[in-house]
């Protein structure tokens, strides 16, 4: 049988562009969250039988209790279905597919991908991950010798790194502060970081929530600090983006790096990079491309072959995640951190290092006094089969506790039962 070049065609774009739920799952899911969908953030956050209905679309855990949400989320079914399917049509007509189809599904995602971020499609990049949106602007911006960069002792490990090799390649000064865990207002967090300022300084590393106690800092408020003192500022929104609602223009960053295989819930390997479109020009792309004009973000893209179906399933994620509502989550995931840390606050021997309020959403960090963080962790696996990760550094230790949208409150019953035996061993 002759295949005509137009059927050709149909079949080796088949379910490209746009998302592909699994027509079942995606039928199951909407046809249940349709009747949710006028339900407000603030009521959504305790309504359970939403809540399960979302739980469905998550792969089961039956062995443990899943709290360590913060490393990265694991995809929605139908999302992993259609990251599947990506790949399927991809391999199907690989040589095809990247020649003639990928620029056109890879701009659609970032249409898609922009509206979320609320911000024009020519000020992103789609990376692999926050490391490498970072990265891009921490090697490819041009710092002179004696620059001072501000950052703070909470900052992403990775981060720091990035910048303390600058620090040995180009002579960059790295000044880290201490950012405190329970601040008074967010007045004191600016004040700390502008105490930090000299004239020297160039460039302030910002975490939107930081990822080993969820804190959120104020960045808008420290940004019109820096700025006002002519220091760009690029902040690490790996956790906060599609955590809590905001859009990137508001917070003001020059640059901002985010992973979508976090809170967005897409394949491992999906990152988002911000560059505001005057600071674009301040950036070398770190594999070079001097065939785009230095003011255009695509000068950024060109990082060779990669996984493309990853990139493809963004979409899909991205259609996920409004089917649930950005600020029902956002409701949801600060309801069940504040579920467990209020039952557990006044325990004799019990501290957070997460401050209350709408400092913190979904990520929250518990320690006992005279426990070791690691032991703390090893005991809620072991005996309670509850996976949390320890966090033991110098301003923070403690176990990291990170639910997600399908987490129970009878799972964070079990986890308040155990700190309370723990604590009281
Ligand atoms: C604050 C923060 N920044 C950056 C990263 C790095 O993210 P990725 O490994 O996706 O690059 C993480 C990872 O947990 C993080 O918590």
């Amino acid at each position: 049988m002759r295949t005509s070049r137009r059927t050709f065609i149909r079949t080796a774009v088949a379910g490209a562009a746009a998302p592909v739920f699994g027509p079942r799952l995606l039928d199951t899911l909407e046809r249940r969250l349709e009747a949710y969908q006028g339900l407000p953030p603030a009521s959504a956050a305790t309504e359970e039988a939403f809540w399960r209905e979302v739980r469905k679309a998550f792969p089961p855990h039956p062995d443990y209790i899943n709290l360590e949400n913060g490393y990265s989320s694991p995809q929605p079914m139908p999302t992993f279905d259609a990251f599947q399917r990506h790949a399927l049509t991809v391999n199907n007509g690989l040589s095809f597919y990247m020649r003639r189809r990928r620029a056109a599904d890879y701009a659609s995602v970032k249409q898609q991908l922009a509206a979320l971020a609320g911000c024009p499609a020519d000020e992103i990049v789609i990376t692999r991950n926050t490391t490498e949106s970072m990265g891009t602007v921490i090697h490819g911006i041009d710092l002179e010798p004696g620059a001072e960069a501000v950052m703070c002792d909470q900052d992403y490990g990775t981060m720091l790194e990035q910048f303390r090799q600058q620090s040995r390649r180009r002579g960059l000064t790295c000044v880290e502060i201490q950012v405190p865990l329970h601040p008074r207002d967010d007045q004191e967090i600016v004040d700390t970081y502008a105490r930090a300022i000299t004239p020297r300084t160039k460039l302030l590393l910002l975490s939107h929530m930081i990822n080993i106690t969820g804190q959120i800092l104020p960045v808008r408020k420290i940004a019109d600090m820096a700025h006002a003192r002519g220091v760009a500022v690029i902040v690490d929104a790996a956790h906060s983006f599609a955590h809590v609602v905001f859009s990137v223009p508001e917070l003001d960053g020059d640059y901002l790096g985010a992973s979508l295989h976090k809170w967005l819930c897409t394949p491992l390997g999906a990152g988002l990079l911000h560059v505001k479109k005057d600071k674009i020009r301040t950036i070398w792309p770190l594999f070079g491309d001097t065939s785009v004009p230095d003011d255009d973000i695509r000068k950024l893209e060109r990082i060779g072959t990669h996984p493309v179906w990853t990139v493809m399933a963004i979409a899909d994620a991205i259609r996920f995640h409004n089917l649930v509502g950005g600020a029902r989550k956002e409701a949801r995931l600060r309801y069940l951190q504040q579920y467990w840390t209020d039952r557990v606050r006044d325990l004799p021997k019990v501290y957070l290092n997460t401050p209350p309020g709408a400092r913190a959403c979904g990520i929250a960090n518990v320690g006992i006094e005279g426990w070791k963080p690691g032991v703390i962790a090893e005991a809620l696996l072991e005996k309670y089969r509850i996976f949390t990760v320890a966090i033991d550094t110098v301003p923070v230790k403690g176990v990291r506790v990170t639910p997600h949208l399908y987490t129970t409150t009878a799972e964070l019953d079990a986890l308040v039962k155990a700190i309370g035996e723990l604590a009281r061993a």
